[in-house]
């Protein structure tokens, strides 16, 4: 049997304990599987002392990441500390450079550094694998990479957010409201503490660039991605979007279109009867479009210990299978040297069908006020309902209207439009429909 391959984890939190537990609980398999053993030598983390769950006295402990990085103790470096920079970057990078194959869960890292790592590792022929930095136990960058070989990517989309598609599934199944949901969602550990990072869709925004990268061949550009959160859903597009047969997600969209690529993370209408709106909770999912496949949907749970950990050891299995000199394929599907610069579509330009909904003043005239903006902005309605408002707010309506396919420069002309007729008496409500299969 081969020599064992030597593993080093850094960070032993949520991920980095299960991704220990299960090298332990699975190796008699593992071992199998991959032909030789997999075993733990070298461990970092912040605390020695703290109890992790599992007996990891037979592996050496380094108070520095980056000292163990570069450790003759180790052949697979696995960074499971996070964050974009200190030492989880230095230490990746030092492994890299020091010939040592790397896994990594972290999106933010290769977000900002992905293309610069995938270099060096291209470079020292090792692999960078990071199955696990986007959509947690869902192989989606292994369906991209390689099971999808000559297929031409024409977009990519999915709800690759737990902790939003919780609150959304909670607010519509239960009819609470967005600020009760994320309450709960932090007692029940499903939010951070400070949950912006999450409910403002940055943790989708990171994780759609690395897709982005792996389906159109573009560098990762997660500082140019449009983006919105779910903070502002209420209770009234909910149901609107319930009597319309659309339900509401936090999607991650990259398409490409006629000029440039579109990333855009953004509260989103998709039809009830989609595949995708039947994601709910914490689950995630990805769909995949292409020119001769078709669409492809992969759902799953996108986070959590075990669920991370098998994606984390997924790629360590690969690893423990590849050979010395066996040329591996590129980080990103094609050489990082060769990825092209993102050429970025602008916002303005986006196609799709508007759910527009607006809190109007009871009087004659803003019903055919509206219309005129639609109408000379060259918008076409698939519906416009007005609905009157009962008690305190008597005076007020809603009018809710549902767009055919425009522009995102007209529906922000005609909504600027209303504002200026003066007939508004609350913020307009504008969220993109997105075609679902
Ligand atoms: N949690 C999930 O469900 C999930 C899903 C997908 C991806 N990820 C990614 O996986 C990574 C880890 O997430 P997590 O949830 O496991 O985080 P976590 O529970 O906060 O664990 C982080 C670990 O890093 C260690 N650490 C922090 N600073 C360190 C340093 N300077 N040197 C050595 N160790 C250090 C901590 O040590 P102490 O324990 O001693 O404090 C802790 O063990 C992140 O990149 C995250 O984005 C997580």
């Amino acid at each position: 049997m081969a020599e064992a391959l030597r593993v080093g984890i850094a960070g032993l939190g949520t991920v980095g304990a299960s991704v220990a537990r299960v090298l332990r609980d699975k190796a008699a398999e593992l071992t199998r599987q991959c032909g030789r053993d997999i075993v733990v030598s070298a461990v970092s983390a912040r605390d020695p002392k703290r109890d992790r769950g599992v007996d990891l006295n037979a592996a050496k402990w380094f108070d520095d990441p980056v000292k163990m990085a570069q450790a003759a103790e180790i052949d697979v470096f696995v960074e499971l500390i996070g964050g974009d920079e200190g030492p989880a970057f230095a230490a990746v990078k030092t492994a890299l450079e020091a010939g040592r194959h790397v896994v990594t869960a972290n999106k933010a890292l290769l977000a900002k550094h992905g293309v610069a790592l995938a270099e060096i590792a291209e470079k020292k022929g090792v692999l960078l694998n990071y199955e696990a930095a986007v959509a947690g136990g869902i192989p989606v960058i292994k369906t991209m990479r390689e099971a999808m070989a000559g297929n031409s990517v024409t977009r990519v989309f999915g709800i690759l957010n737990g902790t939003c598609n919780y609150i959304l599934t909670r607010m519509e199944a239960e009819g609470i409201s967005f600020d009760a949901c994320l309450k709960d969602a932090q007692r029940l550990g499903y939010a951070e503490a400070d949950p912006t990072f999450d409910i403002e869709g940055h943790d989708t925004a990171h994780k759609l660039s690395i897709l982005t990268s792996l389906a159109f061949g573009t560098k990762i550009a997660a500082n140019d991605i449009y983006m919105e959160g779910i903070s502002n859903i209420t209770q009234a597009d909910i149901r609107a979007a319930g009597d319309l047969g659309y339900r509401i997600k936090l999607l991650g969209v990259a398409q490409r279109t006629e000029s440039g690529i579109e990333q855009r993370v953004h509260p989103t209408m998709v039809p009830t009867a989609s595949v995708i709106a039947q994601v709910h909770g914490v689950i995630n999912a990805v769909a995949i479009e292409t020119d001769i496949l078709g669409e492809l949907l992969l759902s799953g749970p996108g986070a959590g210990g075990n669920a991370t950990a098998s994606a984390v050891i997924g790629d360590i299995a690969d690893i423990a299978k590849s050979r010395p000199g066996f040329q591996h394929g590129p980080v990103f599907g094609r050489p990082a040297r060769e990825l092209k610069p993102y050429k970025k579509a602008q916002m303005r330009s986006h196609a799709g069908g508007y759910f527009i909904r607006l809190t109007v003043h009871d009087r004659i005239g803003v019903f055919a006020a509206i219309a005129k903006r639609m109408a000379d902005n060259d918008i076409s309605l698939e519906s416009i309902v007005q609905h009157a408002i009962s008690g305190e707010a008597a005076a007020q309506k809603t009018v809710i209207l549902v767009t055919h396919e425009t522009t995102e420069a007209a529906v922000r002309k005609a909504v600027d439009g209303i504002t200026k007729d003066g007939h508004l008496t609350d913020k307009p409500q504008v969220i993109r429909i997105e075609r679902a299969g």
